[in-house]
């Protein structure tokens, strides 16, 4: 009996830790704080968030119309291209509803530089 209930203890932890992925319990030390989450938070620059779930968030409702942006060195090893993406969504996508960051001027080159600092560390 008593080695039952260890055995679903262990059963309701594992199946909480999967539940929860490791980021949305991390503490934002990681990446928090820098420069390129204000950018990428803040409704009036990035806006990220009305479109792309990322880790980091607390309590902002994120958006789930584009890719959630996690494990960028992993998926996009060229940084080049990353900040392309940013920079202008449409060059790669013509009909992409992400607005050309850089070419619209909404950010200026160096908060793009900063989002991209930010998100390599997703
Ligand atoms: C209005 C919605 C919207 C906003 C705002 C937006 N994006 Fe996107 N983004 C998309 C969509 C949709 C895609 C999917 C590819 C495409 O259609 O261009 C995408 C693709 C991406 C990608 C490549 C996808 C991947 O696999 O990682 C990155 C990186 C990215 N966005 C970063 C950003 C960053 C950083 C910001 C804020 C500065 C931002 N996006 C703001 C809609 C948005």
């Amino acid at each position: 009996m008593r080695q039952r209930i260890s055995l679903l203890m262990v059963a309701v932890v594992l199946g909480a830790s999967v539940a929860a992925p490791a980021w949305a319990e991390e503490d934002d030390e990681a990446h928090g704080g820098m420069p390129g989450q204000a950018v990428a938070f803040s409704k009036k620059l990035g806006n990220c968030l009305a479109c792309h779930a990322m880790p980091g968030t607390k309590g902002e409702m994120a958006g789930s119309i584009a890719p959630p942006l996690i494990a960028m060195k992993l998926r996009w090893p060229d940084r080049a291209k990353l900040r392309a993406q940013i920079w202008d969504a449409t060059a790669a996508n013509p009909k992409s509803v992400m607005p050309p960051m850089g070419k619209h001027k909404i950010l200026t080159d160096q908060e793009i530089d900063q989002v991209v600092d930010f998100i390599y560390t997703l």
